[in-house]
């Protein structure tokens, strides 16, 4: 069994839709433990460290400015193959083409502006999640 640790973000979108509940009541209903949470206004500092692979896209910027639209809720969860058990719970990155069933093809809404505002991010690999856990909670 591999029991691993992931990093979860509940978005502004997220947040402002009021899904904060509903995507934590899905960690918790798949078996998943909750190890820390808060609430956090994304700094730029962050967000150049958190999307560092993405940062010489054109499309950068936006992603900047979408994730400081509002605070964000930072989690760190645990369980067997949470990272890719959680990121098919999340589906796919545009809302439109995310299944029904997923938090992004439930709940997701395509916007006009063409920033993917799509409610949850989690760490794709080992290394990554080890990486933005410490980027969201420095002081653990
Ligand atoms: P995520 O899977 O967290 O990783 C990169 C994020 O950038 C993606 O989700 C989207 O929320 C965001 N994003 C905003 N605008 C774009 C865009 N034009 N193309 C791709 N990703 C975008």
């Amino acid at each position: 069994m591999s029991r691993e640790k992931t990093l979860i973000l509940i978005k502004p979108d997220g947040v402002q839709l009021g899904l904060v509940g509903e995507s934590i009541n899905r960690i918790e209903r798949k078996g998943y433990q909750l190890e820390a949470l808060k609430v956090v206004n994304a700094s730029k500092d962050q967000l150049e460290h958190h999307y560092s692979e993405l940062i010489h896209k054109s499309f950068f910027r936006e992603i900047e400015k979408y994730m400081q639209e509002g605070p964000i809720v930072a989690i760190i969860a645990s369980g067997p193959h949470i990272i890719d058990v959680f990121h098919r719970m999340s589906g796919n990155t545009n809302p439109s083409l995310a299944s029904f069933g997923t938090i992004r093809g439930d709940f997701g809404r395509e916007s006009n502006d063409g920033i993917i505002r799509n409610i949850v991010h989690s760490s794709d690999n080992v290394e990554h999640a080890k990486e933005e856990i410490k980027i969201w909670f420095p002081e653990l």
